[in-house]
């Protein structure tokens, strides 16, 4: 079941809940107390939709518990689920579109060429890509012959995306490409109007900051962009130092 199909449902039964009082279903179905599910505190309602690796407690017993998803048909073609990378409590975040064919063999995020030329970047801005941030794709599984990720598939995998940014949580996040900001901004605006500006982004429990740039796909197309990112990952080094200096 998707996020906001679960969303919707549990705002229906509050909305029932609150028209029909407690007559409505059985009490110790819906009752609005409080109750624990690991460490997180959820109401009766959400726990009837409640799924184990939304306890998870770090990152690794989060991928074990999803590793074998098949909620979108991705799952069905995918060689390896790629979790993402990097130092889980690192202070940045990087988010791609999806694997392509070299991350999908591995199982790892941004290994093939583009994902050189990453690593390239984020040295250029003295980042460590294993030590100072943490790598990811707004879907974990390949699109067959590296198309964009369906509206449906990212969706499906966005609550992933989201707990992940609860576990790390980065001061910042960078968006690599178009694909990655429409899907994390829920914004229909294009790539030359969101770069070099900062947005708020919240899971719902977390919030952090979040910049723009291109893809490094598409810096390897067209090496022209290559200085516009230079001043991008630039602008992204200062907010990072500035909101980690404090
Ligand atoms: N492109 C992406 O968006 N993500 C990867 O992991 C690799 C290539």
């Amino acid at each position: 079941m998707s996020q906001s199909l679960k969303n919707k449902l549990i705002q229906s039964l509050k909305d029932q809940k609150e028209i029909f009082g407690d007559d409505l279903l059985e009490e110790n179905i819906i009752n609005y107390r409080r109750t624990e599910i690991g460490n997180n505190k959820i109401s009766e309602p959400e726990a009837l939709f409640h799924e184990e690796w939304e306890s998870a407690e770090n990152l690794e017993q989060m991928n074990n518990l999803i590793c074998n998803c098949q909620k979108c048909l991705l799952g069905a073609t995918r060689n390896k689920f790629v979790f993402g990378s990097g130092n889980p409590t690192a202070n940045a975040m990087c988010i791609g579109e999806g694997p392509g064919a070299d991350e999908d063999a591995q199982g790892l995020p941004f290994v093939g060429r583009a994902g050189k030329l990453l690593t390239d970047i984020l040295k250029a801005i003295d980042f460590s890509r294993d030590e100072d941030v943490y790598i990811a794709n707004i879907v974990k599984c390949r699109p067959p012959g590296n198309r964009t990720p369906l509206p449906v598939e990212m969706e499906t995998c966005m609550p992933y995306l989201k707990k992940q940014i609860e576990l790390i949580k980065p001061k910042v996040i960078l968006c690599l490409g178009l694909t990655a900001a429409q899907g994390l901004l829920k914004k229909r605006d294009s790539l030359t109007n969101m770069r070099g500006n900062v947005f708020d982004f919240d899971t719902g429990k977390f919030n952090t900051k979040l910049m723009v740039t291109y893809h490094p796909a598409a810096l390897l197309r067209n090496p022209n962009w290559k200085r516009p990112c230079w001043e991008d990952v630039q602008k992204f080094r200062k907010l990072y130092d500035e909101l980690t200096s404090s």
